[in-house]
Order: C-alpha cells, then structure tokens, then sequence
C-alpha cells in the first residue's frame, strides 16, 4: 500500500540536502512525498538549532501537526529530525506529545527501522547517536530525486561537523566533529546526479574547506569532479578563513568549472571580538587572504556572515565590522544579531548587549551591505553572462536561471531552452534577480565588477 511523506525544512542548505536524502530513504517503503502535511502520513519537520528564533519556529508548526493529528484521530505520524531534534529530543517529548519520532542528523538513515520500532512499542523513538560514517556508508549514493520536478542543480555534501568551536555556535555540538566523506563515494553520487541530467553541484560542509580524506583536499576533488563532463558548475560551501588552502585559491584561477563565487564569513570586524568568537583570525589576515584570492581569480564575488551584538561589543568595535564591510565590498551578505544558544560559552557572559542596541547595529550593516549588493547588481547591467535556466518563470514564456554568481535572472526564452546554458544580455535589476535578454550572439565571458 502506498503512503505520503512531507518534509518541512528548516536552516542551511544542509538539511536540505539531508531532507532530500530522508525522502530517498522512504521510497522503498512506498513512500510518496506530497506537499501539504494534511495530506501526509508521515511529518517530518527537519529542524535548525542555530538561532532562537529558528528554535521557536519548530514549537510553533508542530503545534499545528498535533491540531491535525487530533484532527484525524491521531492517525499520523510526526518526526522530528535535524539539530534542534539532536539538540532537545527530551525536551521535545516532554512538550509535545503528539510527536512520535525524534533523531539527529546523523541518524536519519535507520528512519524505516526507527518507524517500524514507533509501530511495534507504540512509544516515543529518541535517536541521537553521532555515527556519521555509517549514515553515509547506510545512505544509497543514488539520490532519488522526484522525475516530475528534476532539477538541474544539486546538494552533494562531502562533509560534516565542525571541530571549530566558535563560542557562539551549536554547531559542533549538534552535528559533532569534523567528518570527511570518502572522495570515490562522492564521485560516483556526483556521476549519477549528471546521468540524471544535474549540470550545476554545490558541495556542502559545515566547514567544507576543512575537507580532507586520505591524500584527497577540497580542491583535489573538485579537479575530480570537474572531469565529469555532464558537470559544467561547481560551487561549494561554507568555508572557513582559516582553512582557505593555496591549492584551492589556485583552482578559482585554473578551473574554469569552479564558481567565482565564494561564501567565506567572518563574522566580525573588530579583532577583540574575533578573539572572543574564538574564530582563530584577526581582520587583517582576512583581508590579506581576500587580496589573495583575488589576485587568483579577479571576477570572485564573494559573500559573508555576520553576527552583531556579540557579547562585550561595544559601538567602535561595530564601527569595525561597517569598515571590514566597505574594504571588502561584498556582493551580498548575511547578518543576524547575536542569539545566546544554550551550552556555548558566549551565552554564559554578562556582557550581553541590550536588544535596541542589537537591532540598531542589525539595521546599520544592513543598510550597507544592500547598497553593496545593488552596486554588485549594477554593474552586471550591459554585461552578457552565462545563465542555467532553471525553471519557467511566473509569466508566460519566462525562464528563471542562475548567473555564475548566483543571481536570479529572468529572460524570455523558449521553453525548451530549460535545464540548459544560455547567454543573457543583462538588462535590469530587481529587488531580489536580474532581468536579460537571450542572446545568440557569441559568447562574451562578461562578468560584473
Ligand atoms: N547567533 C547569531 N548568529 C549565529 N550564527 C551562528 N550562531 C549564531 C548565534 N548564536 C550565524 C553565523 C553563521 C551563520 C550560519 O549563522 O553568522 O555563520
Ligand atoms: Fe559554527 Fe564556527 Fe564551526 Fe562555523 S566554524 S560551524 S560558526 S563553530
């Protein structure tokens, strides 16, 4: 008999990936996905511990399963995965009791065998072991993926963990120690995501330049990988500072397969409060490895994560981070304000700063970092890039692609133009993509800045 699966994803394209990979498990229980949780029998909630706020969302919706699950006179089944599952299974049981499953990131591979424990105790199911090694030995290097809606990018994650500890972060707590996967099962997930007609990859790790596996680095895999030939782009993320190898700086200049696109936070401009994140960098070491990389590859649009309202951080320190901000000029980049996680050392200070003074700091590096992502925006307009249409766009005859950047573009185009590589002449700039023009005409490597 066949039965219906929704998965809500929460957090980093990790669990993404990882949501992917639940859904691939279930298949051979004839389990088929669907889009509404009402229409499930199986809910699972793929959860983010990163920040509070992404904590509360999770209490939130599986407040909303269990009304639909009295509903249905309890005739469903709610999981919860991820790293608030990993992080706060107990508390999850304890609060909500209409949950029936709960287990961690690393544990996701015995779902049919965890469901099947559910049905024959009839009592709640809490499995956080860390075993990543076994998850990817456990997990198909096939990825099932829906033939209705095959897409033309994929998530591959290579990597998992981090033995960082930035103290403000859950991380190493909730998806454990650094953990490489083994290059030649990457390579033939990578080969049978091409066969499945996947042109563009995004390696993923939590630190994902930390990469490494016998003799094999993040750039000796991804010279691997760029010889398959279905596989036109690569990217990968996020990446640590600390761990930008030489042989990956090279590979920007020498690789015409690997993005010029590169997510590297730093968090902070102010080297006390670098200190502080125990981030293992000053400012200056950043902005020399910028340099660096882009004298490797000039065209690099590169983006970042910051926190403000760290503890202790006072306004000549934030002053610090806008200046970072400006020196670098970034195409795009996240902040968020500082959210104590229970257990890392930075939440246990008493020098928290207030709320207003968070919110005003969020407000100023945000006003900024828009300015620069339109000025990057900007100065794509006139270029010509090359785009890989996606998906049709919400109007007739319109595709939406991504430019090696990683900006949405609009264009007309035929439609069985989709899932291929075209030139868009860029016209426009929208709140959020760009607009093009297909273009025929010969290819002109344009770029922006
Ligand atoms: N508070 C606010 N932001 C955080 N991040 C990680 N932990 C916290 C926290 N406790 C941010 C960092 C990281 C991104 C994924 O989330 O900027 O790079
Ligand atoms: Fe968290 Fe720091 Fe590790 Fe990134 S490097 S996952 S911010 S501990």
């Amino acid at each position: 008999m066949s039965k219906s699966v929704f998965v809500k994803t929460y957090g980093c394209q990790m669990n993404v990936y990882d949501s992917q990979r639940m859904q691939d498990v279930l298949a051979p229980l004839g389990y088929g996905v669907v889009d509404r949780p009402e229409d499930a029998d199986l809910v699972i909630l793929n959860t983010c511990h990163i920040r509070e706020k992404a904590v509360e969302k999770v209490y939130s919706e599986l407040g909303r399963y269990r009304d639909m699950k009295l509903a249905r006179g309890g005739n469903m089944t709610i999981a919860v995965a991820g790293c608030v599952g990993q992080a706060e299974a107990h508390e999850i049981t304890r609060r909500m009791k209409s949950v029936d499953l709960v287990f961690g990131p690393q544990t996701y591979h015995r779902l049919p065998e965890l469901l099947k424990q559910r049905e024959t105790t009839g009592l709640a199911v809490v499995e956080t072991e860390f075993a990543v090694d076994d998850k990817f030995k456990g997990l198909a290097t096939e990825q099932v993926r829906n033939p209705t809606s095959r897409s033309v990018t994929a998530f591959l994650t290579i990597q998992e963990g981090c033995d960082k500890f930035c103290t403000f972060c859950v991380v190493p707590y909730t998806r454990g120690a650094e953990f490489s996967r083994e290059p030649a099962q990457i390579v033939e997930e990578a080969k049978k995501l091409a066969d499945q007609g996947v042109r563009e990859l995004t390696l993923l790790g939590q630190n994902v330049n930390a990469y490494h596996s016998g003799s094999a680095t993040l750039a000796s895999l991804i010279t691997e990988l760029s010889h398959i030939s279905g596989i036109q782009r690569i990217r990968y993320m996020t990446s640590h500072p600390r761990d930008m190898s030489d042989d990956l700086i090279e590979a920007h200049g020498a690789n015409p397969k690997l993005m010029p696109y590169l997510h590297l936070p730093i968090q902070s401009g102010s080297d006390r409060v670098l200190k502080a994140m125990n981030r293992g960098h000053t400012a200056a070491d950043y902005l020399k490895l910028i340099e660096r990389i882009r004298a490797a590859q000039p065209r690099m649009a590169l983006t970042s994560d910051f926190i403000v309202g760290f503890p202790g951080e006072n306004d000549s320190e934030f002053e610090d981070t806008l200046q970072l901000v400006r020196d670098v000029r970034y195409a795009a980049a996240y902040s968020f304000k500082y959210s104590p996680r229970p257990g890392t050392p930075a939440a246990e200070r008493d020098d928290q700063v207030p709320e207003d003074v968070k919110n005003e700091r969020l407000a100023r590096l945000q006003t900024l970092i828009t300015q620069q992502q339109a000025a990057f925006n900007h100065s794509c307009v006139g270029q010509t890039l090359s785009v890989l249409l996606e998906k049709p766009g919400r109007q007739n005859g319109q595709l939406i692609g991504r430019s090696p950047y990683l900006q949405s573009v609009h264009l007309e185009a035929p439609d069985h133009l989709l899932g291929s590589f075209v030139d868009a002449y860029i016209l426009g700039v929208g709140p959020n993509s760009l607009s093009g023009q297909y273009t025929e005409s010969e290819p002109t490597g344009g770029h922006c800045i």
